[in-house]
């Protein structure tokens, strides 16, 4: 290479101004100021770099949020609450207080890995039948789009939970940015204007949704246009007054049990004031030199993490190839036998037995591993979740934030469909979740997501529904590497597995490993999907196999990934979808 230095910088400058061209803003400002080694420029997508400290989300003027509360000395943690709070305000169709979801946090103080889970509750009053017809029937209506859909939310408890226990800042302080964008309002984006069109007719059913985020004609904020929230400000101001008590008793507490009584709804403010944030052991898990850190139950996602790699730990992928039909196959073949399991042994572990140690078990792959043929599709009706285990006793959003300490979040939550149950409260300006569809309405049928899901995901008052969603920190040689997380319902796990893998395996910067096409089995329905960028040679491959592939329908997940190398930061947001942010400095 440096033989070459008039083809090395031509080649620099040629990817500088690509760079530039494509994201000016934040090439500017984060360019290092001379090729720094740690970036290979022969990969196919590149990194942000950033020195201190980053935040990447799905939204700039969010992001940005986080990394001011950074540079005003503020830590990882504070920032993630600041980004949480004001993604409530800029990105409505997942950013919430109305839902919930799981922050993973490392600090390097103490070397420490903390799980924060804020899934919703049912309310007291749900039960297991709830959302059946007279001919036991599923009534979808019901389940997604009323206001019995919602789950008691969790987000401004686990937020402050996490800002009391492991912040430094207070809440004016953190809270401030997200106020200021509901109060003083902020330009619309191509993204948000896109996303309240695409959702505007369900929005358009409920009338404070609409008066919300519609103008009088019905017509969605242009391109440019100031959307303010002055009733969503003031409720965030409840909170940054009273904390806790503030959205969870007194009159934010009053308008939501009233909006329940007016129409069906179970939350009472009973249901609302007994809601806790529960901070859980995070699973480990090793995959050769690394060490996996991923969500525990009531998430599905790190068993099933742990599970698949352990079951590819012992084949040679690189050798394979990545996304070549031999690799493909056999990531295939893992998933269906993790899907089947989720369908039977996953739920809410202060309610069920969740067999954590059987399912991510290195034996247990073992001899699961044995059921895959090299060359051969196993149909799923042919899989049923493994019968031995060993037990011994007995549209999400996702933000990752890290500082060149090692410290890091990964934070992932959500009203579960884009807007949730599309229903907001009179007079707070917040959308409800419609998470209770991730409860298994009908043990052994499928949700929203085609999920097949058993007894143990079965609705019960104060439990807490199964969930997909996996925020992951990579430990490599016992240092923080790489942290990320995606939203994409089932395709969650599939998601986070390939970006991790794509990583350690396969040695990809953040960037390639977030971008590489991907594919996703959740056992049933027995269909192989596959992103565009799959070449139709491996396809028929597979076909060949027996795989029955759905190619270049929709994509799969949208991550937002960091890395840590040499004391370097190096971010990037997920190109699936516009307006994702790499705030770094
Ligand atoms: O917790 C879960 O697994 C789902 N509620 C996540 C929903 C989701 O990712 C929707 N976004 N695409």
């Amino acid at each position: 290479m440096q033989r070459r230095p008039y083809a090395l910088l031509c080649l620099w400058l040629s990817l500088a101004l690509a760079t530039l061209a494509a994201t000016p803003a934040q090439a500017r400002e984060t360019a290092p100021a001379q090729q720094s080694p740690i970036i290979d420029y022969n990969e196919r997508f590149l990194p942000i770099v950033g020195r201190e400290g980053m935040v990447v989300g799905p939204e700039q003027l969010a992001t940005e949020a986080g990394k001011q509360i950074l540079q005003q000395g503020g830590n990882v943690v504070d920032a993630a609450v600041a980004t949480g709070f004001a993604l409530a305000v800029t990105y409505p169709r997942a950013g919430n207080l109305g839902g919930g979801g799981f922050m993973l946090l490392h600090l390097a103080e103490g070397n420490r890995d903390v799980f924060i889970d804020y899934r919703e509750t049912a309310p007291a009053a749900a039960s297991r039948d709830m959302f059946l017809k007279a001919d036991s029937s599923e009534d979808l209506a019901l389940e997604y789009f009323s206001l019995q859909s919602s789950g008691v939310p969790g987000t401004v408890a686990g937020l402050l939970y996490a800002l009391e226990k492991y912040g430094s800042m207070g809440r004016e302080q953190v809270l401030a940015p997200a106020i200021a964008l509901a109060e003083q309002g902020f330009a619309v984006s191509f993204a948000l204007n896109y996303e309240l069109a695409a959702r505007a007719d369900r929005l358009h059913r409920n009338p404070e949704a609409k008066r919300l985020y519609f103008k009088p004609d019905g017509s969605p904020y242009q391109i440019g246009e100031i959307l303010r929230q002055p009733d969503l400000a003031w409720t965030l101001r409840q909170i940054a007054a009273r904390g806790k008590d503030g959205f969870y008793r007194g009159e934010v507490a009053r308008r939501i049990a009233a909006e329940m009584q007016r129409g069906n709804g179970l939350i009472t403010l009973e249901d609302l004031a007994a809601y806790r944030a529960i901070e859980r052991v995070p699973l480990r898990g090793r995959f050769h030199e690394f060490e996996i850190v991923s969500a525990p139950p009531p998430s599905s996602g790190g068993v099933h993490i742990l599970q698949i790699l352990n079951l590819l730990e012992n084949d040679d992928l690189a050798a394979l190839g990545h996304n070549s039909a031999a690799y493909l196959h056999l990531l295939t073949e893992s998933m269906k036998l993790a899907y089947a399991d989720r369908s039977e042994y996953l739920g809410d572990p202060d309610f069920v037995d969740v067999p954590v140690a059987a399912l991510t078990d290195k034996a247990y792959a073992a001899r699961q591993r044995k059921l895959i043929a090299a060359d051969r599709a196993t149909p799923s009706a042919r899989i049923a979740p493994g019968r031995e285990l060993v037990v011994e006793s007995q549209d999400t959003t996702q933000y990752t934030i890290a500082d060149r300490h090692g410290n890091m979040v990964s934070n992932t939550y959500t009203l579960n469909a884009s807007f949730g149950s599309a229903i907001a409260v009179p007079g707070t300006g917040m959308l409800l979740n419609n998470e209770m569809g991730d409860f298994a309405a009908l043990p052994g049928g499928a949700n929203m997501f085609g999920l097949v899901q058993g007894e143990r995901n079965a609705i019960a008052g104060g439990k807490r529904p199964l969930s997909s969603m996996s925020p992951t920190i990579v430990f490599r040689d016992g240092q923080p590497w790489f942290a990320t997380g995606s939203p994409g319902g089932s395709m969650i796990i599939t998601t986070v597995l390939q970006t991790i893998l794509n990583a350690m395996a396969f040695d990809m910067n953040v960037a390639t490993a977030g971008t590489s096409p991907r594919i996703h089995h959740q056992w049933l329905p027995d269909e192989l999907q596959a992103e565009q960028g799959i070449s139709p040679d491996t396809l028929a491959l597979l076909r060949d196999m027996g795989h029955t592939v759905k190619a270049g329908g929709r994509t799969i997940g949208r991550t937002q990934s960091i890395m840590l190398r040499d004391g370097w930061l190096l971010g990037a947001t997920d190109p699936r979808r516009p307006g994702g942010w790499v705030a770094a400095y």
